[in-house]
């Protein structure tokens, strides 16, 4: 049978319907409405609506970025949105009376590469989903480790800088202020205020301003080859590589995954991560480094995932 997937981004609510082998057989978006909670489950009801209308489904998954608790129904805090303990599944299940699960969206994305993805064939993996925050979701022996809250895999808050950078988390020094499109832009947009001449592409792309240089005219510039550009995304590939030695060293995957949408990057992103990992992880030379790659699924890892969970359940 087939379910629906639902990931509310920052900026847009994709939802689809996936059949058992991961296929996404129809698929619709809304806009995500502002910051208010109830605004956004009417929006992905709606979404969920239009594709029942053609589709037969048994169930339906939402995935949120943000903390989960352990019974998948409320979303208990959200660093980087205005939710605190919203109740969503139950809201959710009120407009569409079908079984729904909540899940942390980039557990859900690992889970959708582990089972139809860039996973298929680990049984210890990592995902990092690289975007405005810096999720993580861990598959141990085949289970999606959750923790007793529900709150495992939180990597984005691991703190890697004493007294470092404020995090929308509340806490400073954050990983994810480090490791994610954010870090991008903020740095990107300091050069581009600090020294125009070495920044010159990306002002550019920005129309002049420092401060409307983006994450999209960071990578862009650097697939063109701008210098400066290129070391900014190394930066952030030797960040995510540092602290993905970290996990190593108490996970020991043999699989770690990037997506999100800095990992439209590519090789400009990962072969400094691998380098910085090989450099940092301890007992590198006595043991075989993970697979370090881009994870396959895209934009869709989030919904393929949430939407098998949702099948499980
Ligand atoms: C949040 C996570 C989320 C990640 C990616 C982080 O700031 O704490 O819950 O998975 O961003 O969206
Ligand atoms: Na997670
Ligand atoms: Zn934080």
């Amino acid at each position: 049978m087939s379910t629906i997937g639902v990931d509310i981004g920052g900026t847009k609510i994709a939802a689809g319907v996936v059949d058992e082998s991961g296929a996404v057989l129809a698929r619709t978006r809304r806009t995500t409405p502002a910051t208010d909670p109830e605004a956004i489950e009417d929006a992905v009801a709606d979404a969920v609506a239009e594709l029942r209308a053609e589709h037969d489904v048994t169930g339906v998954g939402v995935a949120a970025a943000g903390y989960i608790d352990a019974s998948r129904s409320t979303v208990v805090f959200a660093p980087n949105l205005a939710w605190r303990h919203e109740p969503l599944r139950e809201e959710v299940e009120k407009r569409v009376d079908l079984p729904v699960v909540v899940e942390n969206d980039a557990n859900a994305a690992a889970w959708g590469e582990f089972v139809h993805g860039g996973g298929r064939s680990a049984r210890d993996m990592v995902l990092l989903t690289v975007g405005t925050g810096l999720g993580g979701g861990i598959v141990l022996d085949g289970e999606l480790v959750r923790g007793t809250g529900g709150m495992a895999a939180e990597v984005g808050h691991l703190r890697v800088v004493p007294d470092g950078q404020q995090c929308g988390c509340g806490r400073t020094g954050c990983w994810e202020q480090y490791g994610s499109g954010q870090a991008l832009v903020r740095w990107a947009r300091s050069l581009a205020a600090t020294d125009p001449a070495r920044a010159a592409r990306l002002l550019e792309l920005a129309g002049g301003d420092p401060a409307e240089v983006t994450g999209p005219h960071v990578t862009a510039a650097a697939e063109e080859g701008d210098e400066a550009s290129v070391e900014l995304v190394a930066t952030l590939g030797r960040w995510l590589g540092e602290g993905a030695a970290s996990l190593a060293a108490v996970l020991d995957p043999g699989t770690i995954l990037v997506g999100g949408g800095v990992s439209s990057a590519g090789a400009l992103l990962l072969d400094p991560m691998r380098r910085a990992f090989a450099g940092a992880l301890t007992a590198s030379q006595h043991r075989d480094l993970p697979r370090i790659d881009r994870a396959e699924l895209g934009n869709d890892a989030g919904m393929v995932g949430v939407a098998h969970l949702a099948d499980r359940s």
